[in-house]
Formats: structure tokens, sequence, C-alpha cells
């Protein structure tokens, strides 16, 4: 078995690529695929260069090569038609499993997020690939710029009312993905992921005040309070009302299901919010 893992030189292609080789895979069987193949030569495994833009730069990777795992680009608003085109070039291949990291309940959330991943999942089954879907909620590191201002100022302000969320960290979602990669079982699985708990703002704020040793609040924000704001910090109109309105999915539960899939397939528990957000301020 030969797999390509996309987008590896980003930080959840990286952690999948290592966790493949933690499990065993010898590195001559595992593609680091990435737009600059030097970002990926420290890991140790074969690469290809890997450019969602250029469809022929995807078949040349998918040489020899029966499982990929398409970790969503990070280019909002581009991702269906580059995704499009990894999926065609694996069809037009006979990949044996297709993997793709996709978005919480992507094809009835309301989130801003998802409609990119609704259409990509789409695709994937129009496209008969043998696939597995890992719909993964929120990494903990994304509160690592939430984290470092509440040590400043002592307040995490966000618009997100009692909203939970499901977290866990990227080591966990990449482990999850080496592990549907090295078993057989899961084609045709959708698999919901998040970690086993889901914490609500003030319980975020408790485990930042842990982290950083200093008293962490919770300011919940109304919608036009929290846009004020981010215009106010000098976002752009666009990326303000994409922020407050990722916010406004968190409140509305976009995140907040959890119902232990994901540690059962990493036959661990997921990692704990403190430990995890301890992790990325460092
Ligand atoms: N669940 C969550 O909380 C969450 C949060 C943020 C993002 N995401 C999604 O999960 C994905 C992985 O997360 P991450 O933290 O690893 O993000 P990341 O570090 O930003 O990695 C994104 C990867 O996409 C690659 N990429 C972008 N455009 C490309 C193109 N035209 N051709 C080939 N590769 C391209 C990047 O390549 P370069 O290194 O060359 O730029 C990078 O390797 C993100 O891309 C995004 O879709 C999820």
């Amino acid at each position: 078995m030969t797999t390509l893992v996309t987008g590896a030189s980003g930080k959840l292609g990286r952690l999948i690529v290592e966790s493949l080789r933690e499990s065993g895979a010898p590195a001559d069987t595992i593609v680091a695929g990435a737009r600059d193949v030097s970002r990926v030569a420290d890991l140790g495994v074969r690469t290809a260069r890997v450019d969602y833009t250029d469809p022929a730069s995807i078949t040349a990777a998918l040489d020899g090569v029966d499982t990929v795992v398409l970790v969503s680009s990070s280019a909002v608003g581009q991702r269906t038609a580059q995704h499009k085109a990894v999926i065609d070039a694996a069809a037009a291949a006979g990949v044996e499993k297709f993997v793709y990291t996709s978005a919480p309940k992507a094809t009835t959330s309301d989130l801003v997020l998802a409609p990119e991943h609704k259409a990509t999942e789409e695709l994937i089954a129009a496209s008969g690939l043998p696939a597995v879907i890992l719909r993964n909620n929120w990494y903990t590191e994304n509160y690592s710029a939430d984290l470092a201002r509440a040590a400043e100022t002592g307040v995490l302000a966000a618009g997100v009312g009692d909203g939970k969320v499901a977290s866990a960290s990227r080591k966990d979602f990449a482990d999850a993905a080496a592990a549907v990669v090295r078993e057989d079982g899961h084609i045709g699985q959708v698999y919901e992921l998040g970690g086993d708990v889901a914490w609500n703002y003030e319980e975020l704020a408790a485990a930042i005040s842990e982290v950083t040793g200093r008293e962490v609040r919770y300011v919940p924000l109304s919608f036009d309070e929290q846009l004020a704001g981010l215009r106010d910090a000098g976002l752009d109109e666009g990326t303000a009302g994409f922020v407050a309105a990722l916010d406004a999915g968190i409140r509305d539960g976009a995140l907040a299901d959890t119902d232990g899939t994901l540690s059962r397939l990493i036959g661990r528990p997921t990692t704990p919010l403190v430990e995890g957000l301890r992790a990325a301020s460092v």
C-alpha cells in the first residue's frame, strides 16, 4: 500500500505523515504531497509536488499510489475546484481508498465553512471513489491566539453565547486519519470526529486561566458588538463578517456534538482542552 498525503507542508498533513510512520508504515510507502517539496523533505518519506491548481502535478504524484488522504485546502473560496482536481485525478488513477478531511455535519450544517465541504463530499460520492469522510471538529490549536490575547487582557470575548465546541488536538485528528488509512473496514463511512468533551466558553476561559495563571473571564458579545469590534481591530468587512458568522454557527450548536467516535478510532481518549491549549501556547 502506498499513501499520498496532500497538504503535507501544512500542520495537519505533516502530523498525518508522522502518525503513519509512528504506526509502522515504511518510509517508501508514504508520499508527502506539497506545493513546495523542500518544505516536506525533513519528513523522511517520498515527496511529490502537488498543486491543486495544476492537475498534471496531481496525476504525476499519484503514480503507484493506491490510497489518498486529501487534506482540505486552506484556500477558502477556491476549495471546491481545487478538491475536484484531486478527486478527478484519483478516480482516473483507480485509487482504492480516498480519505477526505471535512467539517462537522458538512451536508446539513449552516456553518459558514460548510458549503465547500458539502460540495466536495458530493463530488467524492459522484466520483465512485471508495471513500472515507472524516468530519473534523475544531482544532484546540485554533485558540492559541485567543489564549495569547486573554493572557494580556484577562478577557475572552466572543459571539458564541453558550455554544459548545467539541475540539480536539490536531494530533488526535491526524491519528484518526492514519488509522483509517491503515485499517480495513472504513470505506463508505462518514465519521463525525470531535473531542470527548464539548466545552462552552466559560469553560474555555477557565482552561485559559489554568494555562496562563491569569484570571480570565468570558465576555459574551452580540453579533453586532462582535462585528464592530472586529472592524475596529482592522479586519476588512468580508473577514469580519466571516468570523462573526463562524461564532454565530458555534452559538447555534454547529460544533457541539460529540459521540466518542474519534477516541474509538484512535484507541485512546482525545487530548483534554487544558493539555491541548498548553501545548499550543508554547
Ligand atoms: N478543523 C479546524 O479547526 C480547521 C481549522 C483551520 C483549517 N482547517 C482545514 O483543515 C485543513 C488542514 O489544516 P491545517 O491546520 O493543516 O492547515 P494549514 O497548516 O494551513 O495547511 C493547509 C495546507 O493546504 C495546502 N494548500 C493550500 N493551497 C494549496 C494548493 N493550491 N495546492 C496544494 N496545497 C495547497 C497548504 O500548502 P502550502 O503550505 O504550500 O501553503 C498547506 O499544506 C486546512 O487547510 C483547512 O481546510 C480546519
